[in-house]
């Protein structure tokens, strides 16, 4: 199997901090005020640029913010202290080694021009082959630095045409820059002979703009500016910003006349890393739909080939592959539980779900064509690292989904597909849970490509209904207020019970799970069939118990089934919490409480109903008056056996 040349080298920055000042003061120590409150993002490197006295001063260090502020006190630069124009980031590389050579900015071979980015251009292996054609040196592995390049060219060739300097002739070297890239970004940059203008453009990457009294800002959240100004504007797709200290003027990519949207921020500084939620867990469950967007990026090629990021198989030994291990711990191995039927479904191959701490010492049968896939969200968790150990004494070639570039796992495995999901920082894990998923339904459906059960067109419809859930998921946040309501209901609640049949069963568990590690309350998950077995014993008057209702447009009796075990549960006393899709009318008359989540393919239905169980134990959590963002007794990263 190959990597297509697109993403073979490519630094992949999916989730970084940007951020951009012009105006009065020196810019350099408002830059790095930002970046402090952006950190959150991302802490591989970071790097900072001014315009002062006609150059563009940069400086720049792999690691922490803090390694950047020490390399800008030993160089002691008062030029880069004093100009007032300069551009900041803060990078989270998603693969590839972040290095200091790997940092932003990026400065054109003429070193007129810094850039930064936060996104992928999925068409910079073309562009830079364009570039190194007429003679560009390229200083960095990165797919930016194409950008600063072609910035470069397109200011140069305007200044050449009679265009005056000014920041004009930065907005329109951007316009025509953009229109030549695919992908994701936002990007800033400065140009030394325009000492007074930050530009920048945007698609499907964020980026605000502060409006300030004789000075301007840009970021990628209002955090890094709220110090300074409350009023910020939001930019929409496809647009170029340019800020000088007199004003903001946006356009499109065209050149049009735009207009952003202008708020006022009424929370301050404190919340600021936050971006303004009151946890963290609330900030990562609502960037969801961006996580899961910036998973799927670049995953499909021009030949509709799914595209993982380190591949060390070929497809023969994927083809050679008889039996299927997944092991993980937490979340992620109920992440595994829901890939266990797409790939079982999908690929035709028996497929076994399995604990990361009971796998090996069950003696396993592994052998050359057995293939493990390990799910790590921190990709350090010892029980999981064991087991890929164990799998790979056995000779098993080991498949890694992991959100973290550089970890141990993915380094120690055959190949590697990255949840670009960024930085969770509350311990429960809500976004590399969704983004999990989505890598779980990539790797089923490569591999029922290669081994030829799945024709292009069948991937790429998948792919597509993949691509549409971000917009589902964004609706389905925004009608979240009954839910909210319904866990400060359920706050003295002593048990909750959860059941779910097929892909709807590990939502179960993981909605049990949630609420045990937010709230410290008893949840259980059951596969709904099996509750008559014994469990059903459990429920008394008023027990609340969340149902999980499959698709009716999937196999309608598997959702016939459910809808009698709700009445089952009913029968007995329980107060029922019913999760059904838009439109299936019929559960309504057995729901206590009806949760609505749209239409989605059976198999992809867990990327939706997840997310209202997530916000129940958060809010239950939080009346209940717990620390959400770091219960008690639990690590993000669990690295003991
Ligand atoms: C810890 C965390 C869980 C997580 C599990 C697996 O127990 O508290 O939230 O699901 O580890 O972590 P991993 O990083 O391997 O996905």
């Amino acid at each position: 199997m190959r990597m297509t040349d697109e993403r073979s080298s490519v630094r992949v920055t999916a989730m970084c901090g940007i951020v951009g000042y012009v105006g009065g003061r020196p810019a350099l120590s408002i830059v790095l005020d930002g970046l402090r409150r952006l950190e959150y993002r991302g802490y591989d490197s970071a790097g900072v640029a001014v315009v002062e006295d006609g150059t563009v001063l940069t400086q720049k260090k792999a690691g922490k913010l803090a390694n950047l502020e020490k390399a800008l006190a030993e160089a002691a630069d008062p030029g880069i202290a004093a100009g007032p124009t300069g551009i900041g980031h803060t990078r989270w590389a998603t693969h590839g080694g972040p290095t200091d050579r790997n940092a932003h900015p990026h400065v054109s071979q003429d070193g007129n021009v810094a850039v930064i980015h936060n996104g992928i251009i999925e068409n910079f292996s073309r562009l830079r082959a364009e570039l190194e054609a007429t003679g560009v040196e390229f200083a960095s592995d990165t797919d930016t630095e194409c950008a600063a390049h072609l910035l470069a060219g397109e200011v140069r060739a305007l200044r050449e045409s009679g265009l005056a300097d000014g920041p004009e002739l930065l907005a329109e070297g951007m316009r025509r820059t953009v229109r030549r890239l695919e992908g994701a970004f936002t990007l800033l940059a400065i140009d030394v002979r325009v000492p007074d203008a930050v530009v920048a453009a945007r698609r499907n990457s964020p980026l605000v703009v502060g409006r300030g009294n004789g000075e301007n800002f840009l970021a990628s959240d209002v955090s890094a500016f709220i110090e300074y100004t409350r009023d910020a504007i939001e930019l929409g797709q496809d647009q170029v910003v340019l800020i000088t200290p007199a004003g903001i003027e946006i356009t499109g990519f065209d050149g049009s006349p735009q207009e952003g949207k202008e708020f006022h921020i009424d929370w301050d500084a404190s919340a600021a890393e936050k971006g303004g939620y009151d946890y963290f867990m609330l900030k990562e469950i609502a960037e969801q739909p961006q996580a899961i967007a910036d998973t799927l990026l670049g995953r499909l090629s021009d030949r509709g080939e799914i595209v993982l990021d380190e591949v060390r198989l070929t497809d023969q030994d994927l083809r050679d592959v008889d039996k299927i291990f997944i092991i993980a711990c937490g979340t992620s191995y109920n992440a595994g539980m829901v890939a266990k039927y797409a790939i079982e479904h999908w690929v035709r191959l028996p497929c076994e779900v399995e604990l990361a701490s009971e796998f090996r010492y069950r003696d396993p049968i592994l052998d050359r064509s057995t293939l493990v896939i390990v799910i790590s969200q921190s990709g350090e968790t010892m029980d999981t690292l064991m087991a890929l150990r164990h799998a790979k004494e056995q000779k098993a070639r080991v498949l890694a989904i992991c959100n973290t570039n550089g970890s141990t796992i993915p380094r120690e495995s055959d190949a590697v597909l990255y949840t670009h999901g960024g930085p969770e920082i509350a311990v429960a894990s809500t976004k590399a849970f969704l983004t999990q998923l989505v890598a779980c339904y990539l790797i089923g459906l490569h591999l029922a490509q290669v081994r030829g059960v799945m024709y292009a067109d069948e991937v790429a419809a998948v792919v597509e209904k993949l691509q549409s859930t971000p917009d589902s998921l964004r609706g389905l946040l925004d009608s979240m207020e009954d839910v909210r309501a319904l866990g400060r209901d359920l706050k003295t609640a002593s048990t909750v019970l959860f059941i779910g049949r097929h892909v709807g069963y590990p939502v179960a568990l993981e909605g049990a799970l949630k609420l045990k590690e937010l709230a410290y309350m008893h949840a259980e998950g059951f596969a709904a069939g099996e509750l008559k077995h014994g469990p059903i014993a459990l429920i008394d008057q008023g027990t609340p118990v969340v149902c999980v209702v499959p698709s009716p447009a999937g196999r309608g009796v598997m959702r016939d089934k459910v809808v009698s075990n709700i009445q089952e549960v009913r029968a007995r006393g329980a107060r029922t919490i019913v999760i059904a899709e838009e439109g299936d009318d019929d559960v309504a008359a057995f729901a206590d409480h009806l949760i609505r989540v749209p239409a989605t393919p059976t198999l992809l239905a867990p990327l939706m109903t997840t997310v209202p169980l997530q916000i129940l134990a958060c809010e239950i959590a939080s009346a209940r008056g717990h620390d959400v963002d770091q219960p008690r007794n639990l690590a993000k990263s669990v690295t003991v056996e």
